[in-house]
């Protein structure tokens, strides 16, 4: 079920302001009284994201179609004394998305977090691979977009959307075509709208992580998940794999007035490497 709506309302300063106004420079990261909804909250990368923008202060409401993984992330963050609110859903519904984003009331920030991996070669793929991903990745994430610009449009708020690529759109891999052109898509569409939404203070900023540890990379079998992780560790000059904090802390930066004069942009958190291969 979905919660109770959040109205908190913006602070009425500009991010600009509020960032010249704060003494502390950590208070530039600070989300007090600011809404923030996160796509794919139930697993990974959504989930850390959800979990530091609450420590943050934000109110948090997580969308996901994983209901239980969902009711696990919310409850991580009232443990810590944070604000949550779960909304089971698809991404791929876009009236269900509305329904959840007009409940949580006036957004600061969105998080468009939900992706899906897809694996098959050129010439095996079918056109139903090519729906179901395009619909989750691209689609998913427009209407994540849309929803958040008119939230923030209609209540005046200069906020924050941030999207999630992928380190795979900077290169061809084999198997790859599905998401990579996906995560491309992604980045068109990030781009596309930070130059329609910047009159309104809104930034649109994009996330490509590099090789991240999550479910979505689990190998299942302890050699094949060395073998996996070993392959990527080789070729970062930090010699190590991502973890999900990694990129919910680029989230942050760019969900904060610590990114205020950043937009059409992509942050590319990978240890130094884009992708191997
Ligand atoms: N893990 C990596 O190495 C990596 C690298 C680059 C980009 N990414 C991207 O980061 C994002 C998060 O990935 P992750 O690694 O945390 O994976 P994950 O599988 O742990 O999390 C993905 C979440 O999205 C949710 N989701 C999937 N389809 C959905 C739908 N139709 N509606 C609602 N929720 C849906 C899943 O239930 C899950 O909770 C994805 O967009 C992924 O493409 C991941």
């Amino acid at each position: 079920m979905t919660d109770k709506a959040n109205t908190t309302t913006a602070p009425a300063t500009t991010t600009a302001t509020a960032t010249a106004t704060n003494k502390s420079p950590l208070a530039a990261y600070d989300l007090t009284h600011r809404t923030a909804f996160v796509t794919g909250a139930a697993s990974g990368i959504g989930r850390a994201t959800a979990v530091l923008l609450a420590q943050a202060g934000a109110t948090v409401h997580c969308a996901d179609r994983d209901e239980p993984g969902l009711k696990q992330t919310v409850a991580l963050i009232a443990r810590e004394g944070g604000a949550a609110h779960a909304h089971p859903l698809d991404v791929t519904d876009r009236a269900a998305l509305a329904t959840a984003v007009r409940a949580a009331g006036p957004l600061h920030v969105m998080a468009a977090v939900a992706g899906i991996m897809h694996t098959s070669s050129v010439l095996e793929t079918r056109d139903e691979d090519l729906d179901r991903v395009l619909a989750v990745n691209f689609k998913g994430v427009l209407y994540a977009c849309q929803e958040a610009a008119r939230s923030m449009i209609a209540a005046g708020v200069p906020g924050s959307i941030v999207t999630m690529a992928s380190g795979a759109m900077d290169t061809a891999g084999p198997g790859l075509l599905c998401y990579s052109v996906t995560k491309a898509a992604v980045v068109q569409l990030t781009k596309t709208l930070a130059t329609e939404a910047g009159r309104h203070g809104i930034r649109v900023n994009a996330v490509a992580p590099g090789w991240i540890r999550t479910p979505m990379t689990d190998r299942h079998e302890p050699a094949a998940q060395e073998q996996a992780e070993a392959a990527m560790i080789r070729h970062s000059p930090l010699g190590r794999v991502g973890e999900a904090e990694d990129i919910a802390h680029a989230v942050l930066h760019l969900a904060s007035d610590a990114s205020a004069f950043t937009t059409g942009q992509i942050l590319r958190p990978n240890g130094g490497v884009a992708m191997p291969w």
